[in-house]
């Protein structure tokens, strides 16, 4: 296995593609039917590109992610908690992924991820009203993840991004650009999110997702001070 250009995420030739993969830290055990590898002692969980918009974001060549061994992060939409236990592979025993999302459905299988994996919590609030939620976690994380299609993704993301980010963290928006304007012309709506985004942070970053993921982007950013 080849360590790839993140420490913590694994390279390995299949065919004519490079994969990616992560450390598993619950060995035997899948998430998401992902394939485990086997090499030596360790064991990895191969990365679905098509199921995460961070693994599209990785094998598009995005700079930087953040996320390192561990860094502790609040991932918003963490849903069946597919990318968020790749998070949690990455970050490691002592680092943190507090997953929240929504929807009871999600929830409901997400609880059991999280009993598996010591590092990851679940945390059933609205990302839309983080005062809900600030007393159930800690201060301030290191990296703030979003991917929820709402059409005020943006609003919601520096709501958080404000409230629980530490200075010189980062902030990584997953933007479904049909989420906010289905009329509008993705390019259009990237553009202006982009506007918006760098009132208040430095972008690292911006990949379209394509062909991973149709009309959706990634901005990798950092909160100054
Ligand atoms: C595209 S899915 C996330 C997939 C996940 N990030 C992954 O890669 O494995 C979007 C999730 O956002 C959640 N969501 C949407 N609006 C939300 C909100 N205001 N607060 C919390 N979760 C929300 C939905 O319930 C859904 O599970």
């Amino acid at each position: 296995m080849k360590q790839g250009r993140f420490k913590g995420v694994f390279e390995q030739r299949k065919g004519r593609r490079n994969n990616i993969l992560t450390r598993n830290l619950t060995p035997g055990k899948t998430v998401y039917d992902e394939l485990l590898v086997r090499e030596g002692k360790n064991e990895y969980r191969e990365w679905n590109p098509k199921k995460s918009k961070l693994g599209a974001a990785i094998l598009k060549g995005i700079k930087e992610i953040g996320i390192e061994e561990n860094s502790v992060v609040l991932y918003l939409g963490a849903a069946y908690g597919t990318t968020a236990s790749h998070v949690s592979d990455i970050v490691g025993k002592k680092g943190f992924v507090f997953a929240l999302d929504f929807a009871p459905r999600v929830m409901r299988d997400m609880v059991f991820v999280c009993e598996e994996r010591k590092n990851m919590a679940p945390m059933f609030f609205d990302a839309n009203k983080p005062e809900e939620y600030k007393d159930k976690m800690v201060k301030e994380v290191d990296v703030v993840y979003m991917d929820i299609a709402q059409r005020n993704q943006t609003e919601i993301f520096l709501k958080n991004v404000d409230m629980f980010l530490r200075k010189g963290g980062y902030g990584l928006l997953a933007l479904k650009a049909r989420s906010v304007d289905v009329t509008a012309q993705p390019r259009k709506i990237f553009e202006s999110v982009r506007r918006e985004l760098e009132k208040h942070l430095k972008i690292i970053d911006f990949k379209i997702l394509e062909p991973f993921e149709k009309d959706h982007c990634m901005f990798v950013c950092k909160k100054g001070g």
